[in-house]
């Protein structure tokens, strides 16, 4: 496999998800605070206050806030040359609009950076990934609200000022598409409208009988890539040198049958989910489709005709395209077809492809597809890889060793089909595989669905003492480091 000379390799994770200390350091509440925890056959749900008698798992999370060295010692033994993390919004702006920002929570980064740069690790930071101050929520009513860029930016740049000179790789806004995919559950991550739901409530609230009002949405999303566009603008101008890039959830589709009618509709789904976002983000306009799509759900898109917001998508352009991938799906317009029980991640089952426990179908050769397809799409834009990973049940040993051979095998066709890619042409610069460390489950709110090569000692019942060990993947990705890809035995 020829994978580039200077090729980012490392793994991804989110603040929410792995962090804990959620009211240490002076920080506020996030929005992914208020979730529960779930499983594989009840969704998460959204608790509005924060109850004594329940199970909030990002409050604890795996504790890296107290534990980043060790893990950041860990990555390097792996030869981590690139670690994507977020910063918690929360922690630099406890109340989203405060004068000033959190020193604490500046300060907090600043040390996990350096400890990047003692290891020669790269980072590579997600501003936003669903970590939406609380307050900007409930006071503002989330991105629905224009001033919500203001206070986006205002975050951004105190960032950009603060690591100028520690962090050149940027993300703006994790999975950006997540509205459009999954309109509920979409709210919750990433834009913050939080509709018809009584926040004073204490009984959790389930994602689908929450409300959408698709105007408001689809406007707080519209919002969000001007903020996205005002950051990368204001960034460029504190260091040139940055590179920003955005981020999709890339669900790639293919139609079940050669039936003309799933080839369109295939074409269409594959439009608005996967290619809306990339294309305002990286070609700085909204594409020829977006308005048919929005007006059929009653949409006034005038939004989308203003002059200065234009003007501002299309200077605010990024410098380069990421995605996470994980898996495929197949659409018909056979309503008999056999279906995937998952709302976010709806199509039809493909009987050429085996799913993990919950359902995700893998499919290495649709990375490369993938891949293929956004080169000829973003033509000399680079591209990374910033999520791929396979959620597991794992096994501990009575001598400790775990033996993830499933993880190893998804990696390992993975990675291969990302050297075919770039063997096809493909600009791919870097590959950061999701949740390097186990982590809590961003779906289902579980420790049980677990990524990491390295496990965590930490369980859905609350018990576990966070202590860390090395699986077998561990040290077979280590190699496959050694060897920029070549070795995958
Ligand atoms: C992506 C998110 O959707 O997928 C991550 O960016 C998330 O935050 C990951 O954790 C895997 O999903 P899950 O539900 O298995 O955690």
């Amino acid at each position: 496999m020829a994978f580039p000379k200077k090729f980012l390799w490392g793994g991804a994770v989110a603040a929410n998800q792995c962090e804990g200390a959620y009211l240490e350091g002076g920080k506020g509440l996030a929005l992914p605070d208020m979730l529960l925890g779930g499983d594989v056959n009840t969704p998460r749900t959204f608790c509005p206050t924060i109850e004594k008698d329940r199970f909030y798992p990002s409050h604890e999370a795996i504790d890296f806030y107290h534990h980043y060295k060790e893990d950041i010692a860990l990555f390097a033994e792996m030869g981590f040359t690139c670690f994507r993390l977020s910063i918690n919004w929360a922690r630099i702006f406890p109340n989203g609009d405060d004068a000033q920002p959190n020193e604490e929570g500046l300060a907090f980064y600043d040390a996990v950076f350096d400890e990047c740069k003692k290891h020669g690790i790269e980072p590579l930071v997600t501003l936003s990934h669903y970590e939406i101050p609380w307050a900007i929520v409930t006071k503002y009513h989330g991105f629905y609200n224009r001033e919500t860029i203001e206070l986006y930016v205002k975050y951004a740049t105190t960032c950009f000022e603060r690591y100028k000179d520690k962090v050149k790789y940027w993300l703006t806004f994790n999975e950006i598409n997540m509205p459009l995919m999954s309109p509920q559950v979409g709210d919750m991550y990433g834009i913050g409208v939080i509709q018809d739901v009584d926040l004073k409530r204490t009984a959790p609230c389930k994602f689908p009988d929450m409300k959408d009002v698709p105007q408001e949405r689809l406007q707080a999303l519209h919002n969000v890539f001007v903020a996205s566009a005002k950051a990368v603008i204001e960034g460029h101008k504190i260091n040139p040198n940055f590179m920003i890039g955005n981020m999709v959830c890339h669900v790639t589709r293919y139609p079940l049958t050669p039936n003309p009618k799933d080839m369109l509709e295939t074409q269409r789904m594959d439009h608005i989910f996967n290619d809306l976002c990339g294309d305002v983000q990286v070609r700085g306009a909204y594409p020829y489709f977006a308005k048919k799509y929005y007006r059929s759900l009653g949409v006034d898109t005038s939004f989308m005709d203003d002059e200065a917001d234009k003007k501002l998508l299309l200077e605010g352009a990024v410098d380069f395209y990421t995605f996470s991938y994980y898996m495929s799906n197949c659409i018909t317009t056979d309503e008999n077809a056999d279906k995937i029980e998952d709302s976010m991640l709806a199509g039809a089952k493909n009987p050429y492809l085996k799913a993990s426990d919950w359902g995700w179908q893998i499919d290495p050769d649709g990375l490369r597809w993938t891949l293929n397809k956004l080169a000829s799409r973003y033509p000399d834009t680079p591209i990374m890889v910033v999520e791929n990973g396979f959620g597991a049940f794992d096994k501990v040993e009575a001598d400790g060793s775990i033996h993830d051979d499933y993880r190893i095998s998804y990696f390992r066709e993975h990675i291969r089909a990302m050297g075919e890619a770039v063997e096809d042409g493909v600009p791919l610069i870097g590959y950061t595989t999701w949740g390097p460390i186990d982590l809590v489950s961003a779906g289902t709110g579980q420790y049980a669905k677990r990524y990491g090569f390295i496990y965590v000692n930490r369980h859905d019942d609350g018990t576990g003492d966070f202590s860390r060990s090395r699986k077998d993947s561990f040290f077979w990705y280590k190699k496959v480091i050694a060897s920029n890809g070549a070795d995958l035995d």
